[in-house]
């Protein structure tokens, strides 16, 4: 049994407005082509469920269940189904590492940012593949953190990064989660899977200012503030600093950030 995880991020607005704004078009697409009209999907840890409509679109003749371990959240994910006015998806209350489905439920059980922060991703694996059916899938999109870098250069920026990734793995999750796919799905004795990689760019002037002012709201105002001072990994000064470093970069017209995600998409034999 995985130790107790803790969300890094917490659910505070600025982290659900700015996860809201994903699209199964762009977080999903290394999936698209084993998704068919009528399949039964999972979403493990679907947030507020942008992703999940998107991907009830995708499946007319099939459905899509999402889950959420957290109550405030999926109440949003209840309110984001609701006002899309689909009938094919629903969302529960469920943890991805005792899920509450038969062997074999679903055709394609996705994960979008999760894995990253689970304290046992391999764990998690092994119960996404206990669920899809055998010729079905299980797919699985992470960030790499390391990666993540912006112009013009930013100390502080940087410097968030560093905080982030310690405060990360304090919680026993892992930052860089998108190049560990392939080896976490060979230790839960998932084959046949085949690995990807996609990036993430902000630097429109609409893209930089959300990115931008969303994170230095995310470093005074959310549970990833909050544990970063009581890990004594940063005081409050030092965030407010690291704020005004990610709001002056998101009024240059010059800044572009980007990072990679590392996708993985397996069969079950
Ligand atoms: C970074 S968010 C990603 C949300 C969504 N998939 C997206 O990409 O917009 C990660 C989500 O995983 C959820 N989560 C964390 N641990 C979980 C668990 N054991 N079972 C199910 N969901 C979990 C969190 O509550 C959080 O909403």
């Amino acid at each position: 049994m995985p130790k107790r995880d803790v969300y890094t991020h917490g659910h505070q607005p600025a982290v659900v407005n700015q996860h809201a704004r994903r699209t199964a078009d762009k977080c999903a697409a290394f999936a698209r082509d084993v998704i068919a009209e009528d399949s039964q999907i999972l979403d493990v840890g679907c947030g507020p469920a942008s992703i999940t409509a998107g991907l009830g679109d995708w499946v007319p003749n099939g459905t899509v269940t999402g889950i959420e371990i957290a109550s405030d959240i999926l109440e949003v994910a209840r309110q984001t189904i609701e006002a899309s006015g689909l009938e094919n998806v629903v969302v529960e209350q469920a943890s991805v590492y005792k899920l509450p489905y038969e062997d074999g439920s679903f055709d394609v059980v996705y994960a979008h940012q999760v894995l990253q922060h689970l304290t046992d991703p391999v764990a998690a694996l092994k119960e996404m593949a206990r669920v899809a059916r055998v010729g079905g899938y299980v797919a699985v999109r992470d960030a790499d953190y390391y990666t993540m870098c912006c112009s013009p250069e930013s100390q502080m920026i940087e410097e968030w990064r560093r905080i982030y990734c310690l405060v990360a793995r304090h919680n026993g999750a892992e930052p860089d989660a998108g190049r560990h796919l392939l080896g976490w799905f060979h230790q839960a004795s998932i084959k046949n899977v085949h690995t990807s990689a996609s990036a993430w760019a902000y630097s429109s002037p609409e893209e930089r200012a959300n990115w931008g002012f969303s994170w230095a709201e995310r470093c005074l105002t959310t549970s990833f503030a909050e544990q970063a001072v009581e890990y004594g990994y940063a005081t409050r000064a030092e965030l407010e600093a690291i704020a005004d470093g990610w709001r002056e970069w998101a009024t240059n017209p010059d800044g572009h950030f980007h990072f990679i995600n590392g996708e993985a998409l397996a069969q079950i034999s």
